[in-house]
């Protein structure tokens, strides 16, 4: 099994369109300490040639042109992109999806709750469903992951739910502290080539690591995990912004109860973080920071990094 990141950003990207701050900076600079990267997403294939998008990022048109496997490469119309699997609804995960009209047939596959969002929103009517079907992905039930005519792709997806939070532009204040998050609103994908059993887990959006997820995680070859933040108060620190990342429903990297300390008793092959938002320090090549997380044995996803599991 093949997996590539496309795009190791948060929200936004890297540099942010409206942002200064120190790192979007750099990273407009050119000068090698801080690479630029587009918004999250990855690819993963059994095959090399027929391709899963895990979430489907506002970048995913320059993501396909940067990325020669994705590329057209039979006849005048094709793709090498057979399905679209999404972890939540929010903006960087689905807007990518109108870059996908064009007829071209694909799969998507959401929960429930991911579905009903796609289906109030008429914008996603562009894909024609003769053309594009939209299939459940149930929770904790493993399914084969088909194209649009069925076709088995040889991957098999386990969706989990994680905490987390609504998107966004469906948070409502009304609902309590949650506002109105339900479970099936934010999932992490256990994938695996049918018939071996070597795992890679997608988890790019995630509020807190409970014994459950640590549980889940546990023995994979390959973990792409949240790395939005380093301090959960970085955004309002750095002044551009008034959340932090418990708010924003991002579980932070450092700190007493961040990813780094939950997940380093996990024995995992490869631990990789991903969804990194433009505030974080991680993302200086020489900051004490990115030398912190490679000593815990991390990595720090780039855009183009491909893995074989
Ligand atoms: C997030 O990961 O928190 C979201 O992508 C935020 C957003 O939708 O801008
Ligand atoms: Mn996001
Ligand atoms: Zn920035």
């Amino acid at each position: 099994m093949l997996v590539r990141v496309l795009g190791s950003a948060a929200g936004g990207g890297l540099p942010q369109w409206n942002c200064n701050c120190r790192i979007c900076a750099l990273a407009r600079a050119g000068n090698g300490r801080v690479s630029a990267r587009t918004q999250s997403s990855a690819a993963v294939s059994s095959d090399g040639k027929r391709w899963v998008v895990l979430n489907a990022s506002p970048d995913l048109r320059q993501q396909i042109n940067d990325n020669p496997p994705l590329h057209p490469a039979n006849g005048s119309r094709h793709s090498p992109i057979h399905a679209a699997v999404l972890t939540n609804a929010d903006v960087d995960h689905v807007a990518g999806l109108l870059t996908m009209r064009e007829r071209q047939p694909f799969a998507i596959y959401a929960t429930t709750r991911v579905l009903a969002v796609l289906a109030a929103n008429p914008i996603f009517a562009v894909l024609d469903q003769s053309l594009v079907p939209r299939r459940e992905l149930p929770l904790e039930r493993e399914v084969a992951l088909c194209g649009a005519d069925g076709t088995p792709l040889g991957l098999q997806a386990q969706a989990f739910a994680v905490a987390g939070k609504v998107a966004l532009y469906l948070e409502d204040p009304s609902k309590g502290p949650g506002f109105g998050t339900q479970a099936g609103d934010t999932i992490g994908l256990a994938i695996r080539e049918t018939g071996k059993p070597e795992r890679f887990c997608y988890v790019p959006g995630c509020a807190a690591v409970d014994e459950r997820l640590v549980q889940r995680l546990g023995g994979a070859e390959l973990v792409l995990f949240d790395g939005t933040l380093f301090h959960d108060d970085e955004m309002l620190a750095g002044g551009t912004g008034a959340k932090t990342g418990r708010r924003m429903g991002h579980i932070s990297i450092d700190g007493p109860v961040g990813s780094l300390v939950a997940l380093s008793g996990v024995a995992l092959g490869r631990r990789v973080f991903t969804h990194i938002n433009n505030t974080n320090p991680i993302l200086i090549e020489d900051s004490p920071e990115r030398a912190a997380v490679e000593a815990a044995g991390w990595q720090v996803a780039h855009d183009g990094q491909e893995f074989q599991v």
